[in-house]
């Protein structure tokens, strides 16, 4: 291994996805070609390498599980251990990438660059954007002060804090919101626009816990999104409690407004030890707290992620 050695891991998403026909972008199956393959189709890395490659996975992020989660986080953390590795990517779906990236970024909290990249078109699309965005993703791996979680596409890195995948078609796909994005990939060089992603404090009090005891645990805390619209009732909150949820994310209405009935209900869960969390389905803009808030906001987080934050925190006993 040289010192700046590139770790690759593969979990499949379209980036190794595969068509019938080079003109098909959408009828194709994911994660089918193996990472070893994706790397070795891609010339300029015969000058970067030689890489050490993993399958960790290979899925339809669809598919994504905790139990993936906690795989990759295991191998992320082996990989980061090592003095000679300088950064990881991981080969991801674009699907749940922004979820994963929440995830490792809250449970491994690198100091390293661990770097998703992911594609819109399948490996066998007459232009497939898979080679580029991985090439990026190495060169912002091998980037000397890059750290923590990152997502590359389309020459955009994201922070994980603040990806979203936006578009479901067009090859640039996510946005980093009102942060906007950690930098510019141009020609395998970096133009940085602001800070590497780090762990906020919550996210590294449970991270710790969980890493310390080299918890797997069996069975994940189940914790639901649902989501305020015109019309929204109470009756999923109910149906959800009486299976044993442990915790609701709510996707509210703008500034984390909520129709009566489902606000009556997420209290009455709340009463009874269901932890719940108030985020928007707002794409920008957070729920902004106020005093005497009964349901606590998500502090920024979407939806899906504030639901990775709830469950670590129920893991953690918090
Ligand atoms: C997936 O998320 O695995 C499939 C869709 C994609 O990668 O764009």
């Amino acid at each position: 291994m040289s010192l700046q050695n590139i770790v690759i891991l593969g979990t499949g998403g379209t980036i190794a996805g595969t068509a019938a026909s080079t003109s098909d972008n959408i009828g194709y199956t994911a994660a089918q070609v193996g990472v070893d393959q994706l790397v070795a189709a891609i010339p300029p890395f015969a000058k970067l390498g030689p890489f050490v490659t993993e399958q960790v996975a290979q899925i339809d992020s669809k598919d994504m599980s905790f139990e993936v989660w906690a795989r990759l986080a295991a191998r992320v953390n082996h990989f980061l251990a090592q003095p000679d590795v300088q950064g990881i990517v991981i080969t991801h779906g674009t699907d749940t990438l922004e979820e994963t990236a929440y995830f490792l970024h809250a449970v491994c909290r690198p100091a390293k660059p661990v770097v998703l990249a992911c594609a819109m078109r399948p490996a066998t699309a007459l232009a497939p954007d898979g080679p580029q965005n991985l090439l990026d993703a190495v060169a912002v791996a091998r980037h000397s002060g890059a750290a923590g979680v990152v997502a590359v596409c389309a020459g955009t890195i994201h922070s994980a804090l603040d990806v979203q995948k936006v578009h479901t078609y067009k090859v640039d796909a996510f946005d980093s919101g009102d942060a906007g994005p950690v930098g510019y990939v141009e020609e395998g060089s970096l133009r940085l626009v602001r800070n590497w992603p780090v762990a906020h404090a919550e996210s590294a009090q449970i991270a710790i816990k969980m890493i310390a005891t080299g918890v797997i645990p069996a069975q994940w805390p189940r914790v639901e999104i649902v989501m305020n619209h015109a019309g929204a009732s109470g009756a999923v909150v109910q149906a959800l409690q009486a299976q044993g949820v442990r915790g609701l994310v709510v996707a509210a209405t703008g500034n984390g407004t909520l129709h009566r009935d489902l606000e009556a209900a997420l209290l009455q869960a709340q009463a009874a030890g269901v932890r719940v969390l108030r985020a928007t389905r707002c794409l920008n803009g957070r729920v902004l707290p106020t005093p005497g808030d009964v349901l606590p906001d998500s502090r920024g987080l979407s939806p899906v992620k504030a639901r990775i934050e709830l469950v670590l925190q129920l893991l953690a006993g918090n």
